[in-house]
């Protein structure tokens, strides 16, 4: 019944984006441009919203209806939709051109900054994704250790390359895509997270490692933090056996403070991908770290490792953007701290209350970082493999729809908080999930 009227609601007010959406899917397979952007409806009846606007905390969709988004752009928005300060800066240079396939002055100044920012990045090259930093990573740890085999979290989502796209989706059966070659010909390992299997399977092929890799908090594999001495084990064996160490900070780089994580957890890697929040919502990405391993990719050295091309790399208006970002990030202090209170609180506050009503829901994140993952059963104290195990994508799919219903947006549940959301905003998210937590979880789904 519950999701019978949720879907005629949903169905009801989004007539424009119901007629997009069929047009797309004569044109775009499955309808979308990125896996994740059905937002799963279609598994239960419904179908993604398209958006025309957005401003702050909100998205305004093709049929007018406006969402408090929490999705913010892949965790890219850390200041929330549109920001007048960015949007001016992109305006003024757009007018100069916004493309020469050379280089400008502002590819100097946010390296500058990024390397000035964090110890650990000595030298940084740009290019325009994370999919790509990551490649990157990877064949420089290659190249320099000299050596075949990549270890890579269970579930950690570093993009869709060919070199780490194994064991994305579950931490059960790690089938990789067809097209791709199997992991044990791709030379990738997987690990488990703050699990002590890791260091016996590191120890075991310590001789044929070249990199680990991992990002500190999961984020597309579910927001699931990575214990502080789980890393510093990591770094540990690392140094003991010469292999380098990884950290994809493509959502964690500048989230929960004015740098890399890394800095806050005082473990720092070999490299590290960035992306996202330092393009200021412009397409980027990053590979950074020290200096002997980056400079391997330096056109003066023999031996050169391939780092692009890249036709878009270094983008004038993903320097600017994330320039200005970053700035502004610099005098955000009492934002960090705000957001990621507020994050723990909701974190903690839904919780409770799926406790106590035995939801099938169970929030997971880390600060600012907040998803919500829905269950076939409920689990008391769900682990990580269990909310792998059982992890329902329809009843999740509901829950999404549930959400843009009552005008709020996100993926993976939720997704993350910005520095835009308001508290009235926290308080409101809080309290709708709360009321549709009980007929989510209950509802019987086909
Ligand atoms: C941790 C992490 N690494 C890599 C990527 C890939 O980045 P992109 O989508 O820019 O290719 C993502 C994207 O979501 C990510 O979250």
């Amino acid at each position: 019944m519950f999701i019978k009227e949720e879907l005629e609601k949903f169905q009801k007010d989004r007539p424009k984006s119901k007629e997009l959406w069929q047009k797309a899917l004569e044109v775009l397979p499955g309808g979308i441009s990125h896996n994740i952007r059905t937002f799963g409806l279609h598994l239960i009846g419904g179908f993604p919203v398209f958006i025309k606007s957005s401003k702050g905390a909100q998205l305004k969709d093709v049929d007018d209806n406006e969402y408090i988004d929490c999705w913010n752009g892949h965790f890219a928005m850390i200041l929330g939709h549109n920001p007048p300060e960015v949007q001016k800066v992109i305006k003024e240079y757009l007018v100069e051109g916004w493309h020469f396939g050379t280089n400008t002055e502002y590819q100097v100044k946010l390296a500058s900054t990024i390397v000035k920012d964090n110890l650990g990045i000595e030298k940084i090259r740009f290019c325009v994704s994370g999919t790509e930093a990551t490649m990157y990573a990877s064949r420089l740890a290659r190249a320099f250790t000299k050596r075949r085999l990549i270890a890579k979290a269970k579930l950690g989502w570093h993009g869709a390359n060919d070199t780490l796209s194994y064991d994305i989706g579950s931490i059960v059966s790690g089938e990789a895509s067809p097209g791709l070659l199997k992991a044990e010909q791709a030379g990738v390992l997987t690990f488990q997270i703050n699990d002590e299997s890791t260091f016996d399977l590191i120890k075991e092929n310590s001789e044929n490692l070249a990199a680990i890799i991992l990002e500190p908090v999961l984020g597309g594999g579910g927001g699931f933090p990575v214990k502080i001495e789980f890393l510093k084990r990591l770094k540990e064996d690392a140094e003991r056996y010469g292999i380098l160490l990884i950290f994809d900070e493509i959502i964690t780089g500048y989230r929960f403070t004015d740098s890399l994580f890394q800095n806050k957890v005082g473990v720092i890697p070999d490299l590290t991908t960035m992306g996202k929040i330092i393009g200021g919502g412009m397409p980027i990405g990053a590979v950074g770290g020290r200096k002997d391993i980056i400079d391997q990719s330096s056109p003066g050295v023999a031996n050169q490792v391939l780092i692009g091309g890249g036709t878009f790399s270094g983008y004038p208006l993903s320097m600017i953007a994330g320039l200005k970002t970053l700035e502004i990030l610099k005098n955000s202090h009492q934002d960090y701290n705000r957001i990621n209170q507020e994050g723990d609180s909701l974190l903690n506050n839904l919780n409770r209350f799926f406790k106590e009503i035995k939801s099938q829901l169970i929030a997971i994140g880390y600060k600012s970082m907040v998803m919500i993952h829905a269950l076939s059963k409920w689990i008391e104290q769900p682990s990580m493999r269990d909310i792998s195990l059982f992890k329902d994508r329809k009843r999740e799919a509901l829950l999404q729809l549930a959400l843009f219903n009552r005008n709020i947006s996100g993926l993976h549940g939720l997704g993350s908080i910005s520095m835009a959301h308001t508290h009235e905003n926290i308080l409101r998210i809080q309290e709708v999930v709360e009321e549709i937590a009980q007929p989510v979880s209950q509802s019987k789904i086909g």
